[in-house]
């Protein structure tokens, strides 16, 4: 055989290893209970999807367009590699009948996404959200549950208090004579942008508002601001999403240059930043209301709202806070034979099982040796068994705490472990 080099991970993806596997159950678990207190029920659908359903989504939009996994598969069909779950889950609310039942549909989903981005810290090219719908309602009240669906979770996984950001984009009514009045603005200064705002001018000119480049910020200032432009509906959206936020006591920031990076969104949109921190890298969560995607994607025009966090964000910042999580060792109970036991060791191994985790150091190696690892592993405790205890079917049980040692038939083990 040729020597080849070892096989490393595709770039921009990492390995959850077991060590960090409680942290990332505990904002998990933390995200089911927070999302069904609210009456959010779990959705799972594909990671595949056709493209078209994502790219309909948006089309001047860096996570659909550039960023997007999309390849034809061996049945030539253009699949894409979800790279958020909104999309997909509006599909299996349509196709699925969701639309069919007690209208709003609420729903969660935690699974990974897939984004062809620069991989640095805190954004991978595979990573996984939370991502909370409430499809078939057009209420203001829902636009603040989602709000607050996501600052109860960050709240619960020890990341209180975090800072919220809030907008509001108008809709197709408003919108359009809105976005004429920007470019307008901006026609004359052309010259003097980025040649990514520049680009951007006549197809999606809300994006030079959130324009990181340094000598625009002047021209930013004092672009006309949509909340002067709002038709009497969104007026009226905004003025009450902002009573029910005070109502709930959730403070938030208003950021006129918030327009979020994805095409679909009407109306309110937000993002969540740990505070004493800011811009987009940073974000732990953002969302907004997308009246009009179901109507991009085909289906009868249906209004929704909704939000996603990233996990892998929220999990380092837990261990950078040192939030406690509860972490189990790889197994209660090990059980070292002394010697090639493998078939005591086994049916002593599914005695303990019963009652408590249990593995076996199958390895052929010296039970001092055997000991070390379990002290390693951290087990409560160890069944020795040597030649003759397997003859007598017997066995030394070691509480490892206490250092205590007794000598027990098989079928004492259920209950001394218990
Ligand atoms: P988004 O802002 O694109 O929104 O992503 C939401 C969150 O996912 C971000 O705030 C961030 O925490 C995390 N995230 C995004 N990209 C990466 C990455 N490359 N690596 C790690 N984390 C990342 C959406 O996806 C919308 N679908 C949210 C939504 C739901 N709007 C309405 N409903």
């Amino acid at each position: 055989m040729p020597r080849t080099e070892p096989i490393k991970a595709v770039r921009g993806v990492r390995d959850i290893l077991p060590s960090e596997v409680p942290r990332w159950r505990a904002a998990q678990t933390a995200a089911s209970e927070v999302a069904e207190r609210f009456g959010y029920q779990e959705i799972i659908t594909p990671i595949l999807e056709p493209a078209e359903l994502i790219e309909r989504a948006g089309e001047d939009t860096d996570a659909f367009a550039k960023e997007l996994y999309r390849f034809a598969d061996r049945g030539d069909r253009q699949l894409a590699l979800r790279p958020e779950a909104t999309a997909g889950v509006l599909r299996a609310y349509f196709e699925r009948n969701l639309n069919q039942g007690p209208q709003p549909s609420r729903l969660y989903l935690l699974g990974p996404m897939f984004r062809y981005d620069r991989p640095q810290k805190g954004r991978y090219r595979q990573f996984y959200q939370l991502d909370v719908e409430a499809i078939g309602s057009a209420s203001p009240a829902l636009d603040v549950e989602v709000i607050e669906i996501a600052t109860a979770w960050l709240t619960e996984v020890g990341l209180g208090d975090p800072r919220l950001e809030l907008n509001t984009i108008g809709d197709a009514t408003c919108r359009p004579a809105y976005l004429e009045k920007l470019r307008a603005y901006y026609r004359p200064l052309a010259s003097r942008l980025s040649p990514d705002s520049q680009r951007r001018l006549e197809a999606n000119p809300l994006r030079l508002l959130d324009s990181k480049a340094e000598e625009e910020a002047p021209f930013k200032a004092a672009a006309p601001r949509i909340t002067d432009n709002l038709c009497a509906e969104c007026a009226a959206h905004w003025q009450m999403v902002r009573r029910l936020l005070d109502a709930a006591e959730i403070e938030y920031e208003l950021n006129p240059y918030l327009v979020r990076g994805l095409d679909y969104y009407t109306r309110t949109v937000f993002e969540l930043f740990p505070r004493g921190q800011s811009g987009q890298q940073d974000a732990l969560g953002g969302g907004g209301r997308y009246d009009g995607l179901a109507q991009a994607e085909g289906w009868s025009a249906t209004p929704a709202v909704g939000f996603a966090s990233g996990l892998d964000r929220v999990t380092e910042l837990m261990a950078q806070a040192g939030v406690p999580v509860r972490s189990s060792p790889a197994a209660d109970v090990l059980v070292l034979p002394d010697g090639d036991l493998a078939l005591a060791a086994a049916e002593v191994a599914r005695i303990c099982r019963a009652v408590r985790s249990t593995a076996v150091d199958y390895e052929p190696k010296s039970l001092r040796a055997k000991m070390r690892s379990a002290n390693k592993v951290g087990a409560k405790w160890v069944v020795l068994l040597s030649a003759e205890d397997a003859k007598r079917r017997t066995a030394q049980l070691k509480d490892m705490a206490s250092g205590e040692q007794e000598e027990l038939d098989w079928t004492e083990l259920p209950t001394r472990l218990a």
